[in-house]
């Protein structure tokens, strides 16, 4: 039951159906005994956001598709990191003071770290140019990778990425050449998500050490996690990258470091069994 000293947490974006954000965090909030609440605020443009975060007292929010970007005009201070991205996923309510954050990066590397060996001389390839891919090449450049091709449907993208990054090339969407001699492919669009068509893509000619990696949690299983499975290669969904970046977010929050354990697990492999 709501309470005056509750604080007010949540998430912004739109469409907000497949966001298993507010189960999560609800249910750290309950193990942490912290009188909290987290909610999902569908919304249709940020014109007033700035004003209702500090009207309502909102201690923090996670920003998500498609106002990653568009976000950034709307808050008085960005970490340095996110800054340079131009990608804010989290805000946090200092005394009335909006700072913006970007905890995908963290995400990303601890889905990255599963895969133990991978060859990073080989090309890597990011499919999409969002926000999310951003945050994958920054991830990447950080341990040193030398060939990043961004492949995204609207060419001009890419270029405007990949031109902000050292070693960051751009290709034709789907350039089979690159990615049947690339050690690592990762989906960072929309598609494979609930509501969305999947990713067509055919891996049967790629190296047999090639890594997927999907940035799509929901549902786990993607069309592209399952072409990787078809054709025995390694694979990581996005499950791993959404419950770090939301660790990240909530010890931005709450200054505390939340636990993945069992039940959290099971709660949410139902939930997304259910979908
Ligand atoms: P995020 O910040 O979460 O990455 P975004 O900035 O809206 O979200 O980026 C979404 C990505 O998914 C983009 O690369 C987008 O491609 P476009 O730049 O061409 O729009 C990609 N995407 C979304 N729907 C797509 C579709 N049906 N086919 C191909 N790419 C798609």
């Amino acid at each position: 039951m709501a309470n005056n000293n509750e604080k007010l947490i949540g998430i912004i974006g739109y469409p907000l159906k497949q966001s298993l954000s507010p189960l999560l965090h609800n249910y750290w909030i309950e193990k942490n005994n912290i009188n909290a609440h987290y909610t999902a605020f569908t919304i249709s443009n940020l014109e007033n956001i700035n004003k209702a975060m500090k009207v309502l007292n909102i201690k923090g929010l996670n920003v998500t598709i498609p106002y990653k970007k568009k976000i950034i005009k709307y808050l008085d201070e960005i970490e340095i990191t996110a800054e340079r991205m131009g990608a804010v996923n989290t805000i946090l309510n200092i005394k009335g003071k909006l700072k913006g954050y970007n905890t995908d990066i963290y995400g990303f590397k601890q889905g990255l770290d599963y895969f133990k060996k991978w060859d990073k001389e080989k090309p890597v390839v990011i499919i999409g140019a969002g926000g999310a891919a951003e945050s994958a090449i920054y991830a990447l450049i950080k341990i040193s990778c030398k060939q990043v091709y961004v492949m995204n449907r609207t060419l001009s993208k890419s270029k405007k990425l990949a031109d902000k990054y050292k070693n960051v090339n751009i290709a034709k969407w789907l350039s089979y050449d690159i990615i049947n001699q690339a050690g690592l492919i990762i989906n960072t669009t929309s598609l494979g998500m609930i509501g969305y068509p999947n990713l067509q893509l055919n891996l049967k000619d790629t190296l047999k050490d090639l890594k997927v990696y999907d940035v799509v949690y929901n549902p786990l299983d993607t069309g592209l996690i399952k072409e990787a499975k078809i054709r025995g290669l390694d694979y990581m969904s996005g499950l791993t990258m959404f419950l770090g970046q939301a660790q990240k977010s909530f010890n931005l929050w709450f200054n505390k470091s939340p636990i993945i354990d069992k039940a959290l697990l099971k709660l949410l492999h139902q939930h997304l069994r259910l979908k």
